[in-house]
């Protein structure tokens, strides 16, 4: 067990008893339904308890008797995280006992464990060991309305396993009016007969129960021309409502971790820099991968004559609720999942959110008073936007959940019971993609052992051939620590304002002329032999301590994985740095080919701008700042991964290779490279 990622601490001490919640008035209807209905949906506001009661609920009434355990997932891990510590809190046990969570790479149950909260991606996983999930009870799969891509399939699974698990009881909530959509899927057009030729929809199998959740009313109010930078604009705003509104909090809707953080700064700014009386304004960020101490704020009350301003990105349209709220500021967009399929590439862009959106959004304002929205766009943007957002399962990389189905031995992928069926573009590329990985054969059934290994690890595909291949490639060991370290996702470094320069010549001490994997690993190495017990050694390196401690973790997770396969790992090579610096071409060459081995579709090249283009020339990429490789030259390169902030897309944790490698490693991905 890892250490867990929050405490308990910052859970409000003081919080509205959970009789007074809207779910209370059903407790007994919900039993009752679940008692006697194989499928129950559940619908209702976000914040009418759904999530921390019903867990509850089912407890109290003998679901999780006889060592059962009652599941709830959760589509984002800061969800199952923050959830899991309400409600060990409000059941006064320590997280991780009665009630735990499981994230990737975290495991907060025990065998005292009787409410468990993980990821929806997760319980798909835990299928592969127990095909029937024949430890659960009860299955809750928590805001299904979000549509992500492995609650979708979880959905499809559990279809199935209700018929070969009839006193399994399934419960799918959601925050918005789709419901019947849901029991659609369950019950296909079943229904009861009432004897007088009325009848009600789910038959025998299921049932909707609304939890009518009390909202105020909001008031809505548009930009009357549209802005040219929703940022300034979102500022302006806080300081206006700041200026001429009575108390409340404000919360602000951004798309993601940089802006939010550029927003912060400039509203910090200018509160230092005004010199009025009155209450002061805290901004406080929310976003996923946030640090423990830093999440632990949003929740707390703000101090006497604050106004705390939340600046979050869709985490708090619904999954997660902050009390206090009563104006929004919804800037208009959402970053979301899109896999282009020319390149073959996913990134996260910044798209308009949908009606659905919209309205979620402001009813974050109306829930324990009347309140307002503020709409930063025109009431015309409005009327053009989409109904609701387009599910994941239409516009992600298919290859990871295409491995887990074939794992779980569902071959044929085009007959699966979908709530939604992928386009078939998206299944050709993702089959494309997982052949040329090795991981399916020419009659698209996985691969022994590579494929069924791959499908094991709790990791991406791309990431589960480097560590599979390692081995081959002489270079097992240091792969291992390449591949914790990129699971970071860049939380490696701690910046201290105005600190900048010596914070550059600190990482240039680490610097590996090859790019950025391989300076993670000189990272890595001189961490575990030097810094690894302190934390001042990593203050010193402008390294951040518990980042490189749960590197430290990941490592040892991965490579008992590896074990299990019967793979050893020899970790006398590459102890030193030092080997790869000064005379250990050899070694650095066969990273970086095996990395080229799994990442080919990451591939790009430099541009005499200092650019990258994709493979097939049509996307330009920009070196993240926080790379080796911004403002260096380089000729080809793979990259983990991609971003996109404003309209610039940026790589991350970039190496150089040689081109001819990804026509050695990849011959059907790349038949034809451009010069
Ligand atoms: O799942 P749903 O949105 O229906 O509601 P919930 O997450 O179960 O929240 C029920 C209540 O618990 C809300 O009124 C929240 O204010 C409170 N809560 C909280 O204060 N802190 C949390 N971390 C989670 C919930
Ligand atoms: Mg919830």
């Amino acid at each position: 067990m890892t250490e867990p990622n929050i405490g308990s601490s910052f859970i409000p001490s003081l919080y509205k008893p959970s009789s007074l919640l809207p779910i209370a008035r059903h407790r007994e209807a919900l039993l009752y339904v679940i008692e006697t209905f194989p499928i129950t949906i559940v619908v209702g506001q976000t914040g009418s308890g759904k999530t921390t009661q019903i867990p509850q609920f089912l407890d109290q009434a003998g679901w999780c008797a006889e060592g059962k355990v009652v599941a709830i997932t959760q589509p984002r891990r800061v969800a199952a995280t923050t959830v899991a510590a309400r409600v060990a809190e409000e059941m006064r046990c320590n997280l991780g006992q009665e009630v735990g969570y499981s994230i990737r790479f975290e495991d907060m149950t025990s065998s005292a464990t009787r409410i468990k909260f993980l990821t929806d991606g997760l319980l798909l996983r835990e299928a592969l060991v127990d095909p029937l999930l024949s430890r659960y009870s009860v299955i809750m799969v928590d805001e299904a309305h979000e549509r992500s891509l492995s609650s979708d399939i979880l959905l499809g699974l559990l279809k199935k396993i209700m018929k070969k698990r009839p006193e399994l009881r399934i419960v799918v909530s959601s925050a918005t009016l789709d419901a019947e959509n849901f029991l659609r899927f369950f019950v296909g057009d079943s229904v009861a007969e009432n004897g007088d030729g009325s009848g009600e929809l789910g038959g025998n199998i299921g049932r909707i129960i609304s939890l009518e959740g009390r909202m105020y009313p909001v008031d809505i109010h548009y930009l009357e021309e549209p802005t040219e930078d929703y940022v300034e604009r979102a500022v302006k705003t806080v300081f206006d409502i700041h200026a001429k509104e009575p108390e409340g909090d404000i919360l602000v809707f951004l798309t993601g971790r940089e802006e939010i953080d550029a927003t912060i700064e400039i509203i910090t700014d200018r509160v230092g820099s005004s010199n009025s009386k009155g209450p002061s304004l805290l901004p406080l960020p929310l976003y996923a991968g946030l640090s423990t101490d830093q999440q632990m704020y949003v929740f707390e009350p703000a101090p006497e004559d604050t106004r705390k301003v939340i600046i979050a990105t869709n985490i708090a349209e619904a999954s997660v609720t902050i009390d206090g709220i009563a104006y929004v500021i919804d800037c208009g967009f959402v970053k979301l999942r899109a896999y282009n399929l020319t390149t073959g590439i996913e990134t996260l862009t910044a798209v308009p959110v949908s009606k659905a959106s919209a309205t979620q959004r402001a009813g974050r304002a109306g829930r324990t008073k009347p309140g307002k929205c503020y709409r930063l766009y025109t009431e015309q943007n409005y009327d053009d936007l989409e109904e609701s957002t387009v599910p994941e399962i239409q516009r992600s990389n298919l290859a990871p959940v295409i491995l887990q189905l074939k794992a779980l031995g569902i071959d044929n992928i085009a007959r699966f019971d979908y709530l939604t069926s992928p386009p078939a573009e998206l299944v050709i590329r993702a089959l494309e993609l997982l052949y040329s990985l090795g991981a399916l054969d020419d009659y698209a059934k996985l691969t022994k052992p590579l494929g069924t290994r791959m499908a094991e690890l709790a990791v991406e595909p791309m990431v589960g051939k480097v560590l599979l291949s390692a081995a081959t490639f002489d270079c097992l060991s240091e792969i291992l620590s390449i591949a914790a370290m990129t699971s970071l996702q860049g939380a490696v470094w701690f910046s201290h304002e105005g600190e900048k320069k010596a914070q550059e010549s600190a990482r240039r001490k680490f610097a590996a002329e090859e790019g950025d994997h391989l300076t993670l690993l000189n990272v890595y190495l001189a961490f575990i032999t030097k810094g690894k017990k302190e934390a001042k050694w990593c203050r010193d390196n402008y390294l951040n301590f518990k980042s490189m401690s749960k590197a430290v973790s990941i490592r040892n997770q991965l490579k008992r994985y590896l074990e299990r396969f019967g793979m050893s790992v020899d970790e006398s090579l590459g102890r030193d740095s030092i080997i790869l610096r000064a005379g250990g071409v050899g070694k650095a060459e066969k990273i970086r080919r095996c990395l080229t081995s799994a990442f080919f579709a990451h591939a790009a090249r430099m541009q005499s701008d200092g650019s990258f283009r994709t493979v097939d020339g049509g996307t330009v990429l920009y070196a993240h700042p926080s790379s080796l490789l911004f403002n260096r030259k380089a000729d080809w390169v793979i990259f983990h991964e991609i971003m996109e902030t404003g309209n610039k897309t940026f790589i991350r944790d970039i190496t150089k290779i040689e081109k001819a490698w990804l026509t050695e490693y990849a011959p059907e991905y790349y038949q034809v490279i451009q010069k």
